[in-house]
């Protein structure tokens, strides 16, 4: 037997060898734990998985405590200041960068997905133009599903690969519209000659000049790269459980979408804006900061369940913002960020809780600054991570140990009890 952990049960005095495989145990290994023969065993009790590996995974490494993020193993600095969003997503799917004619069919592939079915676009007209971007969007994605029902065939790797195209191209297209048509606009058509980002704002503002700078484009795809993947957070968790039961990848996309929608997960850099908002001036910071620590409220934008350090993201966000707001003036807010982030990262109370600024922290001053609405903000999250979770998801599919996701429960309920008629309760 290679290394093992030798676990003794006080209860029966009873000595376990349970095998060690890259340092960590396989749970079902404590199932041999038991009092009495007839018991179920033990199972290790890890509410919100905060110390659970549910999958192995070679598309993302984070390291939290030194603030590393790689996507496929490069760094996620090189890729912000070399790739590209779609470069990036071949990446994240397929495992290795793609060459020069790899990557023209990919970016081909897509573009011939860059089409919303009609009955598509009546849908999003029935929405009432106030309702919030994401909730939208999730319903969207799902209603995708029903256009393209041999995306259910999910062991046909081409059907597969079609969906993937689909959901790149068609997830940005859904939220140019729905933004559209929100504003009271016209919709915009996809512009082939344009690539990734610079159709999707092209589709958002119709050219407009201001909008469509250079800079901007390049900062939106920077965007894009930097919200790609985050290995097993809260909504990859969801693409990867929903997508073990097999249905089709739209409708996990779409409950991936949902928990993205969270304000604790990517719905953060919406309620960032509102918190600044609220906070309205450097002046008021300090009574703000009060009640962050009274825990009536949280900073938003800050902490991270695995980044215990600054979370590399937030840097290159940070020199995205600089490039925006060269471009559009800079944000009225920024000042009360920047005081935010300087009292974070010096006061006990938040450097004792690592509560350093996360991706969501600068996220929402940009898109803000280069007029996209604050109920979009995370709608730009789903439009970036829609690649990362296509890559779990075809992970998962792939992987022989994967079974449909079914944890178990400690039962703290009643035992068995008698019915009791209405008259006797
Ligand atoms: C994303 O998982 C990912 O990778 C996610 C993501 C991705 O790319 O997919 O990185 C994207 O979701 C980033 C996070 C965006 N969310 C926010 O900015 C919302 C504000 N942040 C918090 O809600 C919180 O930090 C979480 C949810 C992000 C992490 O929470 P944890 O790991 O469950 O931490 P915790 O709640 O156990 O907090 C530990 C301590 C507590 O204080 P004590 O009880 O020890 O006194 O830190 C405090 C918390 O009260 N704390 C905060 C805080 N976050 C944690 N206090 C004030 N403000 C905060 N934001």
């Amino acid at each position: 037997m290679s290394e093992v952990l030798t676990i003794t049960d006080s209860r029966t005095n009873k000595e376990y060898k349970v095998e060690i495989h890259d340092g960590n145990i396989r749970a079902k290994d404590l199932r041999q734990i038991k009092v009495k023969e007839e018991d179920f065993g033990m199972m290790s009790y890890d509410p919100s998985f905060e110390n659970t590996a549910s999958c192995k995974s070679s598309v993302t490494y984070i390291d939290g405590d030194a603030g590393i993020l790689r996507y496929r193993g490069y760094p996620i600095e090189q890729l912000a200041e070399s790739s590209s969003q779609l470069e990036v997503s071949k990446l994240l799917i397929d495992g290795e960068l793609p060459s020069k004619d790899e990557l023209s069919k990919w970016i081909s592939d897509v573009k011939d997905e860059n089409n919303l079915p009609d009955e598509i676009n009546n849908i999003i007209k029935a929405f009432p133009p106030n309702s919030h971007a994401m909730g939208a969007l999730t319903s969207l994605e799902a209603a995708l599903s029903t256009f393209y029902p041999n995306s259910k065939n999910i062991t046909d790797e081409n059907e597969n690969y079609k969906s993937i195209c689909r959901l790149i191209a068609q997830v940005p297209i859904l939220a140019a519209n729905f933004y559209r048509h929100s504003q009271g606009l016209s919709f915009i058509n996809p512009d082939d000659s344009l690539d990734y980002s610079e159709n999707f704002l092209n589709m958002m503002f119709n050219g407009d000049n201001k909008k469509m700078h250079p800079d901007l484009v390049s900062a939106m795809d920077t965007l894009l790269i930097l919200h790609a993947d985050h290995e097993q957070n809260c909504s990859a968790s969801v693409m990867r459980n929903v997508g073990s039961s097999e249905p089709d990848p739209f409708s996990a996309v779409s409950a991936a979408t949902a928990a993205l929608y969270g304000p604790l997960h990517g719905g953060a850099n919406e309620a960032v804006l509102q918190m600044l908002t609220e906070i309205g001036s450097v002046e008021n910071i300090p009574a703000f900061m009060d009640k962050v620590k009274k825990k009536e409220v949280k900073l938003m934008g800050f902490g991270h369940r695995v980044y215990k350090a600054y979370d590399p993201r937030a840097k290159y966000l940070k020199e995205a913002a600089d490039k925006v707001f060269n471009v559009t003036g800079t944000n009225p807010l920024l000042d009360i960020a920047l005081e935010l982030e300087s009292i974070a990262l010096s006061e006990d109370y938040f450097v004792a809780r690592n509560l350093y600024p996360n991706v969501d922290f600068y996220s929402g001053l940009i898109y803000e600054s280069m007029g996209i609405p604050k109920d979009m903000f995370t709608v730009l999250f789903t439009i970036g991570r829609t690649p990362g979770w296509l890559a779990q998801w075809k992970e998962l599919l792939a992987d022989k140990d994967q079974k449909i996701a079914r944890p178990r429960q400690v039962y703290t309920g009643y035992n068995s009890r008698d019915y009791v008629n209405i008259e006797g309760r």
